[in-house]
This record gives C-alpha cells, sequence and structure tokens, in this order.
C-alpha cells in the first residue's frame, strides 16, 4: 500500500522516477508525487490520480537538471485523496521532502507537539509529521543522518520512508520499520523502493533492509546503518525479475496477459517441486516438520485465503490431520490453539500483508513451524517464516491475482501430496502426482474457451447482481469468482456453498437473475443437479461451469460451458481460468478500470 521510490544517480531523475513509478502503480493510485533535487531548490508535482496524471507536467519537469528525487503512489489512509494530501510532503523551509508507506500510529500525538512548537502543516495525512520532526531535530542541531534517525525513533506504527534534501542533493535517506524497502545499486545510480518491480530494468541485486534500519544512498554508493547509529551489514539477493515479464506485451490490460501466462507458469512451478520420478520435493517442510505435528493452521486474506479453502479440504483429506483455514484479520484477535506441534503455512502473493504477518508471529511467538508460500522474495513474510516457498507465478502488476492465485492453488495440492506420502496417509494408488503434469496443456484448453466466456459475458454484462454456488472443493472457487466479479467488474456477487441456497439466499433469485454453478466434483454431482434445479425453479439464468455432462444440469441450465478434467482435485484449479476470463470481459463491458480497480491496492500493508 502506497509505493516509495529514490534514486540518485547520472540519469535524468524525473524519467527514472516517472519510470519506476508506473512499475510500482499497483501498490495504490489515487494520487501521486514527484520531488527533484537540482542542487538549488526542490521541486514538488504531485495530484490526485495515478501515476499518468503527472505526465502534463512532464516538459517542465524533465528539464530540470536534477539527478535526485523521491517519487510516491498513494492508496490513501489518512486524509483523502487530494493534491495536497499527496506525497511528497515537505517541511516547513521546503528543505526537507519525504514520501512514506505505512501508517503512524501515533501522529495525532507528535503533531500536536510540533504544532506547539511552530510548525505549519499542511496535509491531512499522518505522514507529514515526519518531514516536520526531521526539520525540528536539524534546527535542534542534529547532523541530518541523525535527525532522521531520531524522527524514526519518535515514530509508533508501520514505515518506510525516504527523505531528499534540499541542502544535499546527492543522498538521499530511507528508514523502514515493519514496511518493505529495498536498496538497488547500478553503474547509473543507487534506488530505494517498496518493490523490486521499480528497479529491475537497472539491478541485478538488491538489499533488503530489515526493520529499524536506514539506508544512505549516493551515485555510487550504499552506507546501511541501525537506527541506533551503528554501521550493519547486509547480504544481497539476486533480482531474478526481468523488464520483460513486467511489462503488457501487446495484452490490452495485465491481466488479460497474466490470465494467458498461466500454462507457463503452472509448468515452471512443477518442474520446481516434481521430478521426474514423480516425487514432490518440499525440502523447506522436511526440514521443519514436527515428529508429533497433530494439526496444520493455513492463513491468508482475500484471495489467498481461498487457497487456504481448498488447501484445508485437500490437506485433509491427503494426511488425515485437521487443519484450519482462516482469515488473518480474524484469527490474530481470537484464540488461536497454535503450538510447537501445529505447522502454520502463510499464503500470500505480495509477502506485505499486515493481517497475514501478524499471524505468522503469533506462531512464531507460540513455537508454532512455520511456512510460506511466497511470490515476491525478499518480502516481510519470506523473511520471517521458517521457511518459504516460492510461488514462482513471476511479476503480477494487475491487483486483481490471477497467475499467483492459480500457483497458490497448486502448490498447496504439492505439499499435501507430499505431506501425505511422508505420513503415509496418501494411498500408494493416489496419481495426483501424476496427473499434475497434464495441468498446463488442459490450462492451455481452457484458455481456447475465450470466445465462448466472451459471449457470456455480453449476455450478462448489464446484471447487477449475482450468485456464485459450488460444493466441496469448487466452494472456494466460487468464493474466488464472487470476488473477481466484485473487484474487477464492480458486479455484486455473492458466494454460497450451493446447499445453503434454499436456507434463505433464493428469496432474491428471480427471473433472468444469473447464477454462476461450478460443478466439477463427481461424489457432489447429483446435489448440485438438485441446487441447480432450484434455482432454474424460480427461473433465473444459470450458467454452469463443468467438468463433467448431465442431463438433469443441462436441461436446467441457461449455458454450460464443458471444461477439460483431469480428476476431482485438479478440476476446480482449471475453472479459475474461465472464473478470471468471465470477470475480465464483464469488466471490458462495462468500462471498469481493470488493472487498477478503484479502492484497492495490491500490497495491503495495513491492518
Ligand atoms: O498479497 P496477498 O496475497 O497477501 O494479498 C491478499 C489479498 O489482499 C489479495 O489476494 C486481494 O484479495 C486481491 N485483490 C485479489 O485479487
Amino acid at each position: 500500500m502506497c509505493g516509495i521510490l529514490a534514486y540518485v544517480g547520472d540519469r535524468n531523475a524525473f524519467r527514472t522516477l516517472m519510470d519506476g513509478l508506473k512499475s510500482i502503480a499497483y501498490r495504490g493510485y489515487d494520487s501521486c508525487g514527484i520531488a527533484l533535487a537540482d542542487g538549488e531548490r526542490l521541486t514538488i508535482a504531485k495530484t490526485v490520480g495515478p501515476w499518468e496524471s503527472l505526465e502534463p507536467r512532464s516538459t517542465e519537469l524533465v528539464d530540470i537538471p536534477a539527478r535526485s528525487g523521491i517519487a510516491h503512489t498513494r492508496w490513501a489512509t489518512h486524509g483523502e485523496p487530494s493534491d495536497v494530501n499527496a506525497h511528497p510532503h515537505l517541511d516547513c523551509n521546503a528543505r526537507f521532502a519525504i514520501a512514506h508507506n505505512g501508517i503512524i500510529e501515533n501522529y495525532g500525538a507528535v503533531r500536536r507537539d510540533l504544532i506547539q512548537s511552530g510548525h505549519k502543516f499542511c496535509s491531512a495525512t499522518d505522514s507529514e509529521v515526519i518531514v516536520h520532526l526531521i526539520e525540528q531535530f536539524v534546527e535542534d542541531g542534529l547532523e541530518v543522518e541523525a535527525a532522521v534517525r531520531a524522527a524514526a525513533q519518535q515514530l509508533v506504527g508501520a514505515y518506510a520512508f525516504v527523505v531528499l534534501d534540499r541542502e544535499s542533493p546527492t543522498e538521499v535517506y530511507g528508514v523502514r520499520h515493519d514496511c518493505p524497502l529495498i536498496v538497488g545499486r547500478s553503474d547509473e545510480g543507487s534506488f530505494l523502493t517498496s518493490d523490486v518491480a521499480a528497479i529491475v530494468d537497472y539491478c541485478d541485486e538488491a538489499i533488503i533492509l530489515d526493520n529499524q534500519q536506514m539506508a544512505i544512498i549516493s551515485q555510487d554508493d550504499v552506507v546501511t546503518v541501525a537506527l541506533t547509529g551503528e554501521p550493519v551489514t547486509c547480504s544481497s539477493t539476486r533480482v531474478d525479475w526481468t523488464k520483460g515479464q513486467a511489462q503488457r506485451s501487446g495484452y490490452p490490460h495485465f491481466m488479460l496477459k497474466e490470465i494467458h501466462e498461466q500454462p507457463d507458469t503452472v509448468q515452471q512451478l512443477l518442474s520446481a517441486r516434481l521430478n521426474d520420478r514423480g516425487e514432490t520435493v518440499f525440502p523447506e517442510i522436511d526440514e521443519i516438520l514436527p515428529a508429533n505435528l497433530n494439526k496444520i493452521v493455513v492463513v491468508a486474506c482475500g484471495t489467498a485465503s481461498y487457497v487456504c479453502a481448498y488447501a484445508k479440504l485437500v490437506l485433509e483429506q491427503m494426511t488425515g490431520l485437521p487443519v484450519l483455514a482462516e482469515v488473518g484479520s480474524e484469527f490474530r484477535y481470537r484464540r488461536n490453539f497454535l503450538d510447537p506441534s501445529t505447522l502454520l503455512v502463510a499464503i500470500s502473493q505480495s509477502g506485505e500483508t499486515a493481517d497475514t504477518i501478524a499471524s505468522l508471529r503469533l506462531a512464531k511467538e507460540a513455537g508454532a513451524p512455520t511456512v510460506s508460500f511466497v511470490n515476491v522474495m525478499g518480502t516481510t513474510i519470506a523473511r520471517e517464516s521458517d521457511r518459504v516457498i516460492q510461488t514462482l507465478g513471476g511479476p503480477e502488476a494487475a491487483v486483481p491475482s490471477t497467475k499467483v492465485f492459480m500457483n497458490q492453488l497448486v502448490s498447496a495440492l504439492l505439499v499435501s501430496i507430499h505431506l501425505g506420502r511422508r505420513l503415509g496417509s496418501l494411498p500408494k494408488s493416489d496419481r495426483t502426482a501424476t496427473d499434475l503434469r497434464t495441468l498446463p496443456s488442459a490450462v492451455r484448453e481452457c484458455l481456447r474457451l475465450e470466445g465462448v466466456i466472451e459471449k457470456i459475458a455480453l449476455t450478462y454484462s448489464n446484471r447487477d447482481s449475482w450468485f456464485v454456488i459450488g460444493r466441496g472443493l469448487d466452494e472456494p472457487l466460487a468464493r474466488e469468482a464472487a470476488l473477481k466479479l466484485k473487484e474487477v467488474a464492480y458486479v455484486h456477487a455473492e458466494s454460497l456453498p450451493a446447499g445453503e441456497l434454499k436456507h434463505g439466499p433464493i428469496a432474491l433469485v428471480e427471473a433472468e437473475m444469473p447464477v454462476l454453478a461450478i460443478v466439477t466434483q463427481p461424489h457432489l454431482r447429483t446435489k448440485m443437479a438438485n441446487n441447480i434445479q432450484e434455482v432454474a425453479a424460480r427461473r433465473g439464468a444459470l450458467i454452469v461451469l463443468a467438468s463433467m455432462s448431465d442431463e438433469a444440469i443441462d436441461e436446467a441450465s441457461t449455458e454450460v460451458v464443458m471444461l477439460p478434467s483431469i480428476s476431482a482435485y485438479l478440476d476446480p484449479i482449471l475453472v479459475s481460468v474461465p472464473l478470471q476470463l468471465l470477470s475480465y470481459h464483464i469488466a471490458v463491458l462495462r468500462g471498469a478500470s481493470i488493472d487498477y480497480p478503484r479502492n484497492l491496492a495490491k500490497s495491503v500493508t495495513v491492518e
């Protein structure tokens, strides 16, 4: 939430920062801004809207001979999206500019004190206190570096911020505490950023700062210190994402590109985790599995929490252990039953979701071994888990998660097989590992159904209310379908275990109301057929995604899309493709902002 970027080097600072902002637009896009230091003054440009909103000022800004600057793309927490609340924020004398990601919890008290000392605030943000604190400490006689550290030590909350100094434009300061901050070095200069995506064009290696650390970057150097002032040595991590992966490559939207990448991203994951002998390879799990393992807790938020729901059912089936599927924002505030014989699995694309991090920390406190499925390496969840399983989806630029969701599901299935085999609870005859090899080609087949899905989208794009129903392993997919319809197409959609429809929600079903039904589970087919009949009897418009044909279902339905079928464990994974395509095409027809839906951000670093 909120993207930050800083640059010092020999390139044009405005162009470099704008390119970087574009790559991290998914972090928040209600407003944006840039500050440039040319050795004489700071020039600030900030506005409501995404990074493109700065383009009208580009002819003026690109001519400023600045070789350093900071930039920000915002997801508002304190203060509505407005020009004045956009970052960077300045101190009273326009000497320092800061850009911040996170929340300063004690900003009210700090602000009151600073106002009493004569500081003038311009915005309604929590962030502005940071720059006035730095100004105050410099006025009190500290050197700038010490003032930045002292300011950070006054703050309570989660933050990463970067500081530009008019008087010393050859250096930029960055501080991290509970929000990501990454340092990149290249021949063309140095960077600080919240996301590695902003620097993949320039840097092969990155340093990921730890909490309570600060970096001072200059064109040729990076110095890292603790907030206490002692030097710290940080190791670097390879940046293995490429520029091409982070581009739209001819697709109208990142979301569509990422949906179409799924055969390749799944293949990549399978190649890493399934060897030629059909063995699953998870040394990370083998290393930490307690001998007395007696339950598993899988925790995440949003789309990733539906992976938990799928994982629960598969893990229970394959391991014979009880498995709890939890939403981070709830789990962290109640009795959790975590102990050293519990395995906690945290799932997160961004690796920075605040509620998932909090749940992970509870597990650590309770002595439970932790493993995370993370797509972005070097992030907080990856660093704080005992072991990390990379989901290998590559950079996902669209805010709506698609290819990483699929790789999370596949990871969950692979881990279930692995644990089932280790615990001896998975029958030797189980063929799921072999079946998985056919998944990439089946995903390709699903993608060929795009024309059919587009027609359905055209018929139903004007409907504002949907139900999505499924049973068993299809139920988590129904939840994901409803979320995608909401977040991408801005259509109200509610998901239900199909058997629940008649306990109340069916009161809303009337002629032509779209009800999307997912039918992939052979043992639940007849039950689904009954639920579908109940909707048909109320003249609802039934759109069925099915892995098997069924006369009763065919007769009652308005549209039936037959999907390729592999097995009961794998078919729900395949369903995610038409679900993604449906919400995408409805969103196109409704003119929604697909890659950057309103009010959302890709990385939810606040509670
Ligand atoms: O980065 P995470 O996987 O931890 O994010 C969790 C959710 O915020 C995320 O899945 C969200 O629901 C997306 N909008 C899904 O498309």
